[in-house]
Formats: structure tokens, sequence, C-alpha cells
């Protein structure tokens, strides 16, 4: 990608065989997201602090994006405003042309509805098969059983769990399951998909099999990623890199010279 584009509105990065279509006219006209001049606080009184100092930053559509650095840097803080999950407290925030400073508790969750999320801890539930913690996901979208079904076992044949549909997360693998996690993500067919630390619990080989797995179906579904990680393994798999540090962005689009 071309430096100049790093904050700015770039062509999307599929490669021009992509089965993905273009989005409607209206809809390419504003980026995935978009945030300007985001502070961020903990906290009330003497004990108020700040965690994230004047972010600006523009993701493209169907972009897949890598943010990294220290730990407390608010990497999980950004990507928590980001997915509606915590209020915007000043400045702007917006995704999919929504702005959520000010949002109500609907149009939070509205804009939750657009979005995947995946956890370090995979946060399978227990007691349900690989099968029926996809199907949650599915349980507010308007569709009929039939369809349901299909997508299902289409998603969970697409990450090789096409043998464990009916297994319980004990008798899956650490690695299995964050597939399960990606699985349920993905099976609503979100326009983005926020990450934290997918890889963490797995060894280098599972951790890129499920990063790579990620990026492939987002990339089929025209799907925007950002994913948090420490693990510099996966980087080269990015579209562009984004760095923290103590609260402020670093972004850098030469992900090839960074990634060596
Ligand atoms: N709920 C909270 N209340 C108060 N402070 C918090 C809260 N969550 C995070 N913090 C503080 O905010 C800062 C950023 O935390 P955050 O979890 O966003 O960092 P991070 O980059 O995700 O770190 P890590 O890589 O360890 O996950 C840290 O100083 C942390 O201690
Ligand atoms: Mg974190």
């Amino acid at each position: 990608m071309n430096p100049s584009d790093s904050m700015g509105y770039a062509a999307p990065t599929h490669p021009t065989n992509s089965p993905t279509p273009p989005p409607p006219h209206s809809l390419s006209m504003y980026p995935a997201i978009s945030i300007r001049q985001l502070n961020h606080y903990y906290g009330h009184g003497p004990l108020k602090k700040q965690v994230l100092f004047n972010i600006n930053l523009d993701i493209n559509r169907g972009e897949i994006i890598i943010l990294t650095g220290p730990s407390g840097s608010g990497k999980t803080t950004l990507l928590t405003l980001m997915g509606g999950l915590r209020s915007v407290q000043a400045g702007n925030l917006s995704i999919l042309g929504q702005e959520l400073l000010h949002a109500t508790k609907e149009q939070m969750t509205l804009a939750r509805r657009n979005i995947g999320f995946i956890f370090q801890a995979h946060n399978l539930l227990n007691f349900l098969t690989a099968y029926q913690n996809v199907e949650m996901a599915l349980e507010i979208q308007d569709i009929t059983a039939a369809e349901a079904d299909t997508r299902i076992r289409t998603v969970l044949s697409a990450v090789g769990l096409e043998h464990r549909i009916d297994y319980y997360p004990s008798g899956l693998s650490g690695g299995q399951k964050q597939r399960v996690a990606i699985a349920r993500a993905l099976v609503s067919q979100p326009k983005i998909i926020l990450a934290d630390e997918p890889t963490a619990a797995l060894d280098k080989k599972s951790g890129r099999d499920v990063v790579e797995i990620m990026e492939n179906l987002a990339r089929k579904q025209g799907c925007t990623i950002l994913l948090v990680t420490h693990d510099n393994r996966i980087l080269d798999l990015a579209d562009r890199i984004i760095y923290m540090e103590d609260g402020s962005l670093v972004s850098r689009s030469d992900v090839a010279a960074i990634a060596q």
C-alpha cells in the first residue's frame, strides 16, 4: 500500500479477481472505521487517568490491520471502543458511518451487529457443542432455520472442523476451540472483525493457521479485520501494522519492511 494511504481512503485491498462484489456506491463513501481526536479516561476525580491520547485513524473496507504495542499501551481499550462495548467519552468514532459519540444504547446495539468479536479466551459455552456455539451468533439474524444450518456447517467446514461439529469444547484442542470462535464470529457475515490476541493461547503453527483461516474467510466476505497481537510471527499477514505506545498511535504502512 502507498504510505500516503495510511490514514486515507485507499482503494480496497482485494485482489482484482476477488469474488467479493464492490460495495454499493453509498457505502463505499466512508471507511469501515474512522476515528478523530479520540481520548479516553478511566476512573473519576483524583483517580482519573488518561489512557488514550488524541487517536486519529481510518481503516478502509476490506483492510486487514494488526495493532501491536507494549502491554498496557491501550490496545484493548481502543478495540472495545471500536466495538461499541465501551462508550466514547471524547472525540469521534464512527463504524460504517455510524457515529458512536453520544450514541444511544439502541444505536450501540445496532453497530455491534456489524461486528464479529474474537477474544484471547475463546469464550465458548462448555455445555454447547461446536455447532450450537456457532448457532448462538445467528439467533438475532433474520434467516430461516435451513439457511442457518447451511451457514453453520459451511463455516465450520471452512475452519476445518467438519468432523468435530457435534463435539463439546472439552473434547477440542486449544486451536480447535479458537477455530470454533472464529466460525462463530464469521457466521453472521459481519462487516468488521475485532480480534484481541486470538493466538495468545496457541502454539506457533496453530496460531498462524487460525489467523490464515480468519484472513481467507474475511477476504471472501469482504470483511475488515483489526487484530491485536504480540505475536511477531503473524505480522506479515497484515495489510498494515499499527503500533500503539503509551496510549498514542504510530502508524506505518510499509508492512514488508517491518515484518522482515
Ligand atoms: N477497567 C479499567 N479500569 C482502570 N484502568 C484500566 C481498565 N482497563 C485498563 N486500564 C488501564 O488502561 C491502560 C490500557 O490498558 P489496555 O488493557 O487497553 O492495554 P493493552 O494494550 O490491551 O495491554 P495488554 O497488551 O496487556 O493486553 C493500562 O494502564 C491499564 O492498567
Ligand atoms: Mg489487551
